[in-house]
């Protein structure tokens, strides 16, 4: 699914937001990555759907090679991508329908069924109800939870959201931790980043990487079988 091997990612002014990553994640895998802001959290999301290119080493994602002169077939590949932005980016004056079913757009998928695959979304994260609710009228966490819906209502392979449960309070961030976590099966790989470590400790399956200053640890758990 995701093979890194000495990734750096170096921004124009200079800044090194990763060094030398090297990552081996399957298909179907739940991964958590937490570390402070500025760490590099975003960044590595940003690699993995190719808005950035590895400055160095070599990266792919889903048997797609990520590097600047293949950008045209990043684009493709990245239809099978479900993010879930850090700054959700819903579309102001719309509905929650309106905004899932403008997240499918350039997937081939009949129109029929996106209004299907729309409202089925909806009804998994519980907001069927605010289906034809402006998005500017809804609460932090119910955005929040249409924007894991138009995730979601992708059929993703790979599901990538950024700090999900920032501002939310505890009970609210483990549910939709809880949310995301049980979109994962063996054909949909669910990655997570946020600063929020003690919504993650106690888990005990999932692959758990530490960013600091854009280096990487990763620590593999697993539940053992009995
Ligand atoms: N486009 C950019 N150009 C230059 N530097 C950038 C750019 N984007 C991010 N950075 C820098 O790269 C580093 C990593 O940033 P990144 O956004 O990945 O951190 P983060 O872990 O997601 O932080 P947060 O928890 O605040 O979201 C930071 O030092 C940041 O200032
Ligand atoms: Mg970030």
């Amino acid at each position: 699914m995701i093979e890194a091997k000495d990734v750096s990612l170096i921004y124009e002014n200079g800044t090194v937001a990763l060094k030398d990553v090297n990552l081996h994640i399957n298909p179907g895998e739940i991964v958590y990555i937490t570390g402070p802001s500025g760490s590099g959290k975003t960044s590595l999301l940003k690699l993995l759907m190719g808005m950035e290119y590895p400055t160095h080493g070599y990266l792919k994602v889903m048997d797609q090679v990520m590097e600047k002169n293949r950008a045209h077939e990043i684009r493709r590949m990245r239809r099978k991508i479900g993010p879930v932005f850090q700054e959700f980016k819903l579309i102001r004056g719309r509905t929650a329908f309106e905004n899932v079913l403008l997240g499918m757009r350039f997937l081939d998928i009949p129109p029929k069924s996106m209004k299907e695959y729309a409202m089925e979304a909806l009804e998994n994260v519980g907001l069927q109800h605010k289906a034809s609710s402006l998005v500017e009228m809804l609460s932090w966490g119910e955005s929040q939870r249409v924007a894991i819906a138009r995730a979601i209502a992708r059929r993703p392979s790979l599901i990538l959201a950024d700090e999900p449960t920032g501002n939310l309070d505890v009970d609210n961030a483990m549910n939709i931790m809880d949310l995301l976590a049980s979109f994962k099966d063996a054909n949909t790989t669910v990655i997570i980043t946020t600063h929020a470590t003690h919504l993650i400790d106690h888990k005990k399956e999932g692959t758990f990487i530490r960013i600091k200053n854009g280096t990487l640890k990763v620590e593999k758990r697993e539940v053992a079988n009995v």
